[in-house]
């Protein structure tokens, strides 16, 4: 059966990708960001996992305010990457594993999770600027992929204890696929961080490191954190913590955190990445 081994954050925001294009990574203002990744890359490196199955959100490339599903799960052979009008460069496309794919939609329905099944599917800096941290920027990726779009857009959001559960039935889908692939699942976005209004700007550092000590810990705990209070305290981008808690339900092994880093602000976000591990 397909294996679990790690699970991996990151912030995701557009402007780290257009730091990677400008290979700013010793830039004194990114490279204590940047130095957060090589101990991930490392690990990537060492445990060659078959498959990175990513947990999202789509911005407005793929789905608008008109159509928002609140779980998306891609089924495509590939997956492009079309300019988003941030100015970073666009992506070869991501190779895709559509019989992984179609396991996980008929594997979350059959758990009662109604899915928004995508044979097309585009994907944005959600899902490209993760990709090129954890494996680099030259090149496609070696590993196939799963996107997972969860709704942090639109009110209503799935809640935090909606977007856990999600993940734990996410695992059961993934730990009963028969294969031995070894999957890695990506959360991104967050960490705090606010875009407009009155609290534009606003990042929240003891909210941050206390969910990223309770992400392995007591992530139960942090699934009963509100919609509301979760944008109260992580501002109402920083709502995209939930994509972590969907990763944090799918690894239920031995779970410890092998690296992890925290900055902040990058552009206007606080920025961190974690490498879970996952034993059995
Ligand atoms: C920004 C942050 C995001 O999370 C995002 O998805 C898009 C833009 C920003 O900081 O500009
Ligand atoms: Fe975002």
């Amino acid at each position: 059966m397909a294996r679990i081994i790690g699970g991996l954050t990151t912030s995701h925001i557009p402007s780290i990708g257009n730091a990677i294009a400008r290979k700013q990574f010793q830039d004194p203002y990114w490279k204590p960001f940047f130095d957060g990744f090589p101990p991930i890359r490392a690990w990537l490196d060492q445990h060659k996992p078959d498959v990175a199955v990513v947990i999202y959100n789509d911005h407005g490339l793929n789905f608008f305010l008109d159509k928002m599903p609140t779980f998306a799960i891609g089924a495509a052979p590939e997956y492009s990457h079309e300019d988003e009008g941030w100015g970073i460069p666009t992506l070869a496309p991501f190779k895709g594993d559509p019989a992984l794919s179609w396991h996980i939609i008929n594997s979350m329905v059959a758990e009662e999770f109604d899915i928004c099944s995508c044979q097309e599917m585009t994907v944005d800096h959600g899902f490209t600027v993760p990709m090129e941290l954890f494996w680099g920027d030259s090149g496609t990726p070696p590993v196939r992929t799963v996107p997972i779009s969860i709704n942090t857009v639109q009110h209503p959001i799935p809640t935090p204890a909606r977007c856990y559960k999600f993940g734990l039935a996410l695992g059961r889908a993934i730990a009963s696929y028969p294969s031995d692939a070894k999957v890695v699942v990506l959360g991104t976005g967050g960490l705090s961080h606010q875009l407009d209004g009155k609290r534009a700007g606003f990042i929240n550092k003891p909210f941050d490191l206390m969910c990223m000590e309770k992400i392995v810990s007591a992530p139960e705990e942090l699934a009963r954190i509100s919609t509301h209070d979760l944008v109260l305290q992580a501002g109402a981008q920083g709502a995209e913590f939930i994509l972590w808690l969907a990763m944090r339900g799918a690894l239920q092994g031995h779970v410890r955190a092998l690296h992890q880093n925290y900055h902040a602000p990058v552009s206007n976000t606080a920025g961190a990445c974690m490498l879970l591990e996952n034993a059995a």
